[in-house]
């Protein structure tokens, strides 16, 4: 607890000059900077502290919000404190439940329920044993909101350099600051896979240091790179997780929300078991029919074309992937892992509907855009591989891009930047006045049933291999699995 005390009492001067560098901001203020790297690394410390592994995540709407955080196994039980009141009177207590960790730590897991609208809450999540500072979030006043939407964060362990964690937490606390800093109302982060590099729960913990995430809500995806190792479940607790999957990874599946008028799938792509995904969006979609737009977040960039040697594992993911978009109406699709800048044309299937290059906006699309953005702590370098035939817009650089996604009911705006440039250097609107209920649901082609099966065994396959590799390198602890348990997933 004297840790925890130290520790907190870090954090908070860490949070006090963010604070400082946020008042007097504005929209379209340029980016301010805020702790510098020295003092940052003063005030570093990579231990599983109550604070540092908190997590704000998205609830199922706007009334909720999801919570994860960690503890020691000796802690007791846990629960949250949430009030309107800064010093946290007349509390509301929601209890928490929990997962031992590999490490046999105590993972918590909570939800807050019964969030007014235009309303800012303080929360401090605890156990029998510790306790959080007080933090807050606020909940939206219409259906209008900003989002950030960032991929490839890559939080990377290296041997090499202690420091390493340290140093690239930074880098992702800093770009959200230059983000809250254009618009301090942004309320969520979107996160399109590789949070980290090996997966690993000292890379997680770093994520979870920044500050902001103590506010905004937090809503990953599983990359490819998350699957290295098995920490990621253990820090993100999110709303609708598809439990019904015969067929999954072992850190997570499918889950969605909805934001303002969005709904968002955030989807597995890792897992090739398409009939999971196929009845997980249907059910998404059927329990939100009239939300107008449908935001789809997944991993694997489909139409960039950049990398050559991934065309052939990217020709079979559309192939998988673009019936889906068709049948169900995807608007947007927010990807990452070639680390790569591209929004793609409308896509009807894996061609090309309606071309958008050299155009900023479009109206009434019939058919789903799809984009992709740079890496946090892994920028490409300034070669110009060929691009896919698909793409309308590209840009290359080598610095760090963040984009802010502005919703309201009939338009949606993505606004691309760099941190060290901190100029606007993409914008693109998508205007949609034709209600989403007057869509209807499509049909999946023929040989969709074949894409089903083959893509169920192939993941069964992966599992086993997955399995292995987890238990060679010593990363599941005591957990054990069936024969059953592994080839599924869990
Ligand atoms: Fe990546």
């Amino acid at each position: 607890m004297k840790k925890t005390m130290q520790i907190s009492a870090s954090v908070l001067l860490v949070l006090s000059l963010l604070l400082a560098s946020l008042i007097g901001t504005s929209v379209n203020a340029e980016p301010i900077p805020t702790v510098s790297l020295d003092e940052w690394y003063e005030q570093w410390d990579n231990d599983a502290d109550l604070d540092a592994g908190i997590v704000l995540a998205p609830g199922s709407d706007e009334t909720e919000r999801y919570l994860r955080w960690y503890a020691p196994a000796d802690s007791g039980e846990g629960y949250v404190l949430l009030s309107t009141d800064a010093d946290l009177l007349n509390f509301e207590r929601f209890e928490a439940t929990f997962t031992v960790t590999p490490e046999n730590d105590r993972s918590y897991a909570a939800v807050v329920t019964g969030l007014a609208a235009d309303t800012t809450y303080y929360y401090s999540c605890r156990t029998q044993t510790e306790q959080s500072k007080t933090y807050s979030f606020k909940t939206l006043a219409s259906s209008d909101f900003s989002a950030i939407y960032v991929n490839d964060i890559h939080v990377s362990e290296d041997e090499a350099d202690e420091l390493n964690i340290a140093k690239q937490s930074y880098t992702y606390s800093t770009m959200l600051d230059a983000a809250l800093s254009r618009n301090a109302d942004i309320s969520i982060a979107l996160s399109a896979g590789d949070q980290a590099s090996e997966g690993l729960r000292e890379e997680y913990l770093g994520l979870a240091s920044a500050p902001a995430m103590k506010s905004l809500s937090f809503a990953g995806t599983i990359g490819n790179h998350d699957k290295k190792g098995v920490a990621y479940k253990d820090f993100f607790n999110y709303p609708n997780e598809d439990t019904q999957a015969a067929v999954q990874s072992y850190i997570g599946g499918d889950y969605w929300f909805v934001k303002g008028n969005a709904l968002f799938l955030s989807m597995d792509s890792n897992n090739s078991s398409m009939q999971e995904h196929d009845r997980f969006i249907e059910e998404a979609v059927s329990a939100n029919p009239d939300v107008q737009w449908r935001v789809l977040m997944f991993h694997h960039e489909l139409f960039g074309g950049r990398i050559e040697s991934r065309e052939q594992e990217n020709e079979l993911l559309r192939i998988c992937w673009t019936p889906l978009m068709d049948k169900y109406n995807v608007d947007l699709v927010l990807s990452g892992h070639s680390h790569y800048y591209s929004i793609s044309n409308v896509m009807s299937g894996k061609t090309t509907q309606q071309s958008l290059v050299g155009q900023s906006s479009v109206s009434n699309p019939e058919g789903t855009i799809y984009m992709a953005s740079g890496s946090i702590n892994r920028p490409r370098s300034a070669e110009d591989p060929p691009l896919g035939e698909n793409v309308a817009f590209a840009y290359l650089t080598q610095e760090i891009i963040y984009n802010i996604i502005d919703f309201t009911d009939t338009t949606l705006t993505i606004n691309s930047y760099t941190v060290e440039s901190g100029e606007c250097f993409n914008t693109f609107t998508i205007e949609k006045t034709i209600p989403q209920s007057e869509r209807e649901i499509g049909k999946l082609p023929f040989y969709y049933s074949f894409v089903k099966l083959l893509g169920r065994i192939a993941m069964m396959g992966n599992n086993i291999g997955r399995y292995y590799d987890y238990r060679t390198a010593g990363l599941l602890g005591n957990r054990k699995f069936s024969l059953s348990e592994a080839l599924m997933g869990k």
